[in-house]
């Protein structure tokens, strides 16, 4: 699409219209480095919905997918919230759609809905709890001892939570597209070539990458490993965004991207990627697109995020 702008000073645009809109811009690690680097904050999506919840400004633009902006609006129903490109989605999300997700859960009575924030707002509507990937451990531990639990979307993050807490999960059949390619192989033949690399890798990997990681975490946490870490090279599954903030804050180190079976040296996510600083900047000025929701729908996954929130402090 071919996008009339009417100046080059982009940043300097998204400065003015930050003021005029009193906004504040929320990233997330897997933009690009453009936007993250004109974000007022850059974080995972606990963090990110953490600060969207106590944020005093007017206006939210949120630089990440659909499913991190609907978060942002159901923590702040009367605040205007605008996504760059309304279109960026989510596979785990859309995997798990909410017709489907109604007769997973009615097949389970009794059951204690733990879902993971990688969905759309009515499956969190069905849900007891919302985890990320910073908390899914801990909250998991939390479930009630005496109820089956059910972890939705999903499976490689389910797994590794269920191994991490001992906790038994009947897992929905997700998976992210991003995530579920990286090479076993490639990933063991690029360890053999750097063996003095550290192995740094997302929950939503595959349990066969993830066997060969020194460390699994969210993407904020992947990060604060590698920065507080004295090894110097690393190895790193996740999307390739999140290099940008490495680089930024640890040139000297080296990272290599973990690669996909697909014959590319790196992964991207291609939602992700569809906010670009030139749609931040037409958002910002046209006050659109923007984030909107029933009411009904917005009241009935504010509990879950809620309740989320509250057992992370
Ligand atoms: P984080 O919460 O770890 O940032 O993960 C978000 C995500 O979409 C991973 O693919
Ligand atoms: Fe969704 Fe995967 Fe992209 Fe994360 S990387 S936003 S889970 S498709």
């Amino acid at each position: 699409m071919a996008i009339a702008l009417h100046s080059l000073d982009l940043e300097a645009d998204v400065r003015r219209l930050k003021k005029e809109l009193n906004a504040v811009i929320l990233a997330h690690y897997y933009q690009e480095s453009e936007v993250q680097d004109v974000a007022d904050f850059v974080g995972d999506s606990l963090a990110l919905a953490q600060e969207a919840a106590k944020t005093d400004a007017d206006t939210i633009v949120f630089c990440g997918v659909h499913f991190m902006a609907e978060t942002a609006k159901i923590l702040n129903p009367k605040k205007l919230v605008l996504l760059p490109d309304l279109k960026a989605g989510c596979s785990l999300s859309d995997r798990c759609p909410p017709a489907a997700f109604r007769a997973f859960v009615d097949q389970h009575p009794g059951a204690f809905v733990v879902t993971y924030v990688n969905s759309s707002a009515a499956v969190k509507a069905m849900s007891d709890v919302i985890c990320t990937s910073s908390n899914a451990a801990r909250i998991v531990a939390r479930a009630p001892a005496d109820r089956p639990i059910l972890f939705a979307p999903d499976q490689h993050l389910g797994r590794w939570v269920a191994k991490q807490t001992g906790r038994e999960l009947v897992l929905w059949p997700g998976s992210c597209m991003v995530h579920e390619i990286f090479s076993e192989k490639r990933l063991v033949q690029l360890k053999a070539q750097h063996p003095e690399a550290e192995v740094v890798a997302h929950p939503e990997c595959e349990a066969a990458v993830l066997q060969h990681a020194d460390y699994v975490g969210s993407t904020r946490g992947i990060l604060e490993h590698v920065l507080a870490s004295p090894r110097r090279t690393f190895i790193v599954a996740t999307e390739v965004g999140i290099l940008h903030q490495m680089q930024k804050h640890a040139p000297d180190k080296t990272y290599i991207p973990a690669p996909p079976d697909n014959g590319c040296a790196c992964n991207e996510c291609p939602h992700m990627k569809l906010n670009t600083l030139e749609k931040l900047v037409l958002c910002m000025r046209r006050r659109t697109p923007e984030l909107t929701m029933p009411r009904p729908l917005l009241e009935a996954a504010r509990a879950p995020l809620d309740r989320m929130l509250d057992w992370s402090r």
